[in-house]
């Protein structure tokens, strides 16, 4: 595995390089990121990973500095990996141009964390482009669990890049808990509590495509978890996958949730 710190150590070893599959990520990795990677290694000639805690992404400055961050950790799973380039560079080397067009979200794209988090994926979808501009890879990897970034990637990200965005299921621990490197700031407690939670909202996912009234039942639910486990909601929300459209039927839906356990803000799609 080589790893390159700065741009030159980039393109000296990318040069001759083709079938190129990418993985970006904040670091903190986890059964979710490795999932990735193995699709890439199996799919790709190369694989690149890239470890970047991108700060024009975080709508809050302590959500950044609090942001868990283990290289050491994750370099010893890269290794095992066997990928061929990890590539963790400086603020200066993403940001070394100023964007000639700001990123601006469509109206009917500013809904679930868009809305919340102000500013997010303008911050994502930029680091995307340049990140892809200097790697100049064939696939890239993304989450599903990420659902709305996925969504948001793949119609932002130009056409004539002629990138193949490739969607890759959520990976869940033994209690379906998805993998999230933001688990990493939960106590024992509240982790206990997001699986309890987790469970609930797939219990609901399924009672949903027996009822006629969907919204109340979302609502009840909603009220239910909020007194049983003292969390806040950013959002609950059924929408259709194709066109994030809020939605009214199961079928073609996902059941879109962002909520608080303390500070700790998780986000999931069943
Ligand atoms: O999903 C993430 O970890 C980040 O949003 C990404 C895609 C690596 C961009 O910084």
């Amino acid at each position: 595995m080589k790893i390159l710190l700065t741009n030159n150590d980039l393109n000296e070893a990318l040069y001759d390089v083709s079938n190129l599959g990418f993985v970006p990520t904040m670091g903190s990795l986890h059964k979710g990121h490795i999932s990735l990677i193995k699709k890439s290694l199996k799919e790709c000639k190369r694989t690149i990973v890239s470890i970047f805690v991108n700060p024009t992404q975080f709508n809050n400055k302590n959500d950044f500095i609090n942001y868990p961050r283990s290289n050491n950790k994750d370099l010893l799973i890269l290794k095992k990996l066997k990928i061929d380039f990890l590539y963790m560079p400086r603020v200066k080397d993403i940001y070394y141009l100023k964007r000639k067009s700001s990123i601006k979200l469509r109206e009917k794209d500013k809904i679930l964390c868009a809305k919340v988090r102000k500013g997010h994926f303008e911050g994502v979808i930029d680091v995307i482009k340049r990140l892809t501009k200097l790697i100049k890879p064939y696939k890239v990897y993304f989450g599903e669990k990420d659902f709305q970034q996925l969504y948001l990637i793949k119609k932002y990200i130009p056409k004539k890049r002629d990138i193949k965005i490739i969607s890759c299921k959520t990976i869940r621990d033994n209690n379906k808990l998805a993998f999230s490197s933001r688990n990493k700031l939960l106590s024992k407690n509240e982790l206990i509590k997001a699986r309890k939670i987790t469970k609930q909202l797939f219990l609901l996912k399924k009672r949903l495509s027996k009822s006629k009234n969907i919204n109340q039942l979302i609502f009840k639910k909603k009220n239910e978890l909020i007194n049983l486990f003292n969390i806040r909601f950013d959002y609950i929300e059924l929408r259709n996958i194709f066109n994030l459209r809020t939605s009214n039927k199961v079928k073609n839906s996902k059941l879109f949730i962002a909520y608080y356990i303390n500070k700790v803000r998780l986000i999931d799609n069943f």
